[in-house]
């Protein structure tokens, strides 16, 4: 196929580039290098440096078959301080992408939604019956894209799918991830265990969890790409499907601790500090839907998503 990736400079949407050309697809990445990398577009991939406002020219002229939508602002906290940001970028920029793609006749859309829409749940796993109820602009911005694809989708026939990502992690090679600040907790441990950083942070230690501080469940970043692929292939004309991204597992901030100084065989000292404002206590998906819908699995383990930064944080630093 021939498509558009917006935010292929960045983490994800980098990864995902890689995935697609490995299976012989072509790929145009869109991306204005506000946090993306122009170095981390991967070779073989045409880039336009462009804001996904402005992608109108672009897409009505190459016949493209698909379009997937990682760009995207993604800090929770900036989405609290300048929730601005979020509806110009996530919400606008995106009502302008969905017009470029209606307007040119592009048959399918895969779209970065989050588990950021659940907002603080109080069931685990969490099903895409949950109600979606964001505590954030991040999450609500993402939302309303959401719901922006399903009326699409069923005025005009678009093929859309919404990915609901829960924590990613890892690396694909020389694709990973360079935030900047960093807020992840995977990097930001590994940081310490390279010696960037004296030591490491676990905000909240009074959560109602066993070991009291948060559950999350991280997901191999190449397991995430290839549900986007099956989310391409099994797509469906007027549909809009919502599909979480997850294990299904969920670890502590402390177990992932103690795995980062397992794999690194590093100490990585670690100081207490209160609660991060609106983390949830915890995020597990299920991901029933995901195995039903796409035929997708998640495959690598927490031990590899840890075992891959670490070797891609080290390669960084080397060059
Ligand atoms: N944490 C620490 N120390 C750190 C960084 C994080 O203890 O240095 C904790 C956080 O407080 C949280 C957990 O580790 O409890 C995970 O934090 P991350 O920042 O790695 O991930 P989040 O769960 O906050 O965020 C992820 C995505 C967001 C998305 C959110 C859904 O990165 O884009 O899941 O809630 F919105």
């Amino acid at each position: 196929m021939k498509l558009v990736v917006t935010g292929g400079a960045g983490y994800i949407g980098s990864v995902v580039t890689s995935q697609l050309l490995d299976e012989g697809h072509r790929v145009t990445v869109v991306d204005d290098l506000s946090t993306g990398h122009r170095d981390a577009v991967p070779e073989g991939a045409e880039f336009v440096q462009a804001r996904i406002h402005e992608c109108g020219e672009l897409l009505a002229q190459s016949g493209f078959d698909g379009v997937l939508h990682f760009a995207a602002k993604s800090l929770v906290s900036e989405s609290v301080r300048a929730p601005e940001l979020y509806w110009e970028n996530n919400v606008s920029g995106t009502l302008a992408l969905l017009e470029a793609v209606r307007a040119a006749g592009i048959p399918r859309l895969v779209f970065s939604s989050t588990a950021a829409t659940y907002g603080e749940p109080q069931v685990s796993p969490i099903t895409e019956e949950t109600p979606a109820v964001p505590v954030n602009s991040y999450g609500s911005s993402k939302l309303a894209v959401d719901a922006m694809l399903s009326s699409y989708s069923r005025a005009h026939g678009i093929a859309a799918t919404s990915l609901r990502y829960f924590n990613v992690g890892g690396a694909r090679g020389r694709f990973g991830e360079r935030h900047s600040p960093e807020t992840h907790l995977i990097p930001n441990l590994l940081r310490v265990a390279a010696g960037l950083e004296e030591s490491a942070k676990i905000f909240g230690t009074d959560y109602d969890t066993p070991d009291g501080t948060a559950l999350r469940d991280y997901l191999h970043v190449t397991d995430l790409g290839r549900a986007h692929l099956l989310a391409l292939e099994t797509s469906v004309p007027g549909t809009h499907r919502i599909v979480n991204l997850g294990t299904g597992n969920g670890y502590t901030v402390r177990q992932v601790l103690d795995t980062c100084r397992a794999v690194t065989g590093q100490p990585i000292p670690a100081e207490e500090h209160p609660r991060r404002p609106g983390d949830p206590t915890s995020l597990v998906a299920s991901n029933q839907r995901a195995r039903e819908l796409l035929g997708w699995e998640p495959e690598l383990s927490l031990e590899q998503i840890v075992a891959d930064a670490w070797a891609f944080m080290r390669s960084a630093e080397s060059s």
